[in-house]
């Protein structure tokens, strides 16, 4: 079994975050995304993981090296342009050999790792197995029609979807899969579709075999999602102190701190993770919230948040919540007179003033 990644793409509804880094490297709870699919693929037992990442782009493989920090090796796969999901296992075709191999889009996140799903489809005879999750947007997503508990159809993004369920990002396939991605069509948005390889599979009567993902699942496309992600992983982590805590500061609930970060004068109530060279000033920091490396709050409170590094949030009167700020961002307070808002923002940014 060998594990497949998806890293491409462009991010679209992640800007601003995505004009200046790639999505799946955006960290949740102080960890690139992408990091989550590997480890779930190395708990798994894989010990060959190939990446695709965009052609244009170092970024992924300067992030993510060669996969000796996990035990694993990692081989990188060019995609020139965003042609699809099914796509990106085409041109996957001579790294996957004749392995079975666990397709994993690096947005995705799960908790309880992959292993079981790999362990159903070992059982099994299904030539693919995808992961199924009842959600409340189904359009969004490749929906399956289910009839006598089998698939028959799978659609991309339907305006009636025909089940509950959205396939999840997770789909694991013996080599029949590469004739489907083969024989395909363009769909209308000009790319190869993943749903319809797996129709395509169906219609040729290979088994096609599925598990509900009980637990939680997150496809982290929108900033509602990464705020979301950032709280599940934020509720199952260990906590672990390595910074200053002063004795007119209160941590309670689960918190990590890292080295070289100070809380002074403040109240962290996890659960939380502050990352290194931070300083937290007379402040209050609220639950579900990930600050990165090198960052300063001071007169400040904020909550459900994600905040990456270099930032400085610097005598905020109004609580800051359910925001996410990406690197070197500033928010500080306006001096001087008239008492104004003052904004210097980046393309396709969004404020929400109260
Ligand atoms: C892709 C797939 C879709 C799947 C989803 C899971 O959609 O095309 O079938 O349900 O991932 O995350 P995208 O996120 O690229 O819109």
């Amino acid at each position: 079994m060998k594990a497949l990644i998806a890293s491409g793409g462009r991010g679209t509804r992640l800007r601003p975050l995505t004009h200046t880094q790639n999505k799946h490297l955006i960290p949740i709870a102080n960890k690139p995304i992408l990091h989550y699919a590997i480890e779930a693929a190395v708990d798994a037992g894989i010990k060959q993981i190939g990446i695709v990442c965009n052609a244009d782009s170092h970024e992924v493989q300067d992030v993510i090296g060669t996969g000796k920090q996990w035990g694993v090796k990692i081989a990188y796969i060019p995609q020139k342009a965003p042609l699809g999901l099914a796509h990106v296992v085409k041109i996957a075709q001579k790294f996957i050999g004749k392995d079975d191999f666990i397709f994993y889009l690096g947005d995705n996140m799960v908790v309880g790792g992959v292993k079981r799903f790999i362990e159903e489809f070992e059982k099994s005879d299904c030539n693919a197995f995808l992961t199924l999750a009842k959600v409340k947007d189904p359009e969004r997503f490749g929906v399956p029609e289910i009839k006598k508990g089998k698939i028959v159809r799978v659609e991309e993004k339907p305006k009636k979807p025909k089940s509950q369920f959205a396939v999840a990002g997770i789909y694991i396939y013996d080599s029949s899969i590469f004739e489907a991605v083969k024989k395909i069509k363009p769909s209308a948005r000009g790319e190869l579709e993943i749903s319809d390889a797996h129709t395509y599979l169906i219609n040729k009567g290979y088994n096609v075999g599925y598990s509900e993902i009980t637990g939680w699942w997150k496809d982290t496309g929108k900033p509602s999602d990464l705020l979301e992600a950032n709280r599940l992983v934020l509720d199952n982590m260990h906590p672990s102190l390595n910074g200053v805590i002063d004795k007119a500061s209160t941590v309670v609930g689960k918190v990590i701190l890292q080295e070289g970060s100070k809380i002074m004068n403040s109240v962290v109530r996890g659960p939380a993770t502050i990352g290194r060279n931070t300083v937290i000033e007379n402040s209050y920091i609220g639950p579900f919230t990930s600050i990165g490396d090198n960052t300063v709050i001071r007169d400040a409170e904020v909550e459900y948040s994600i905040v990456l590094r270099d930032c400085k949030i610097l005598n905020v009167k109004l609580r800051i919540e359910g925001s996410i700020l990406g690197n070197d961002v500033e928010i500080v307070e306006a001096n001087g007179k008239p008492h104004v808002h003052r904004f210097m923002i980046g393309d396709q940014s969004r404020v929400e003033v109260a």
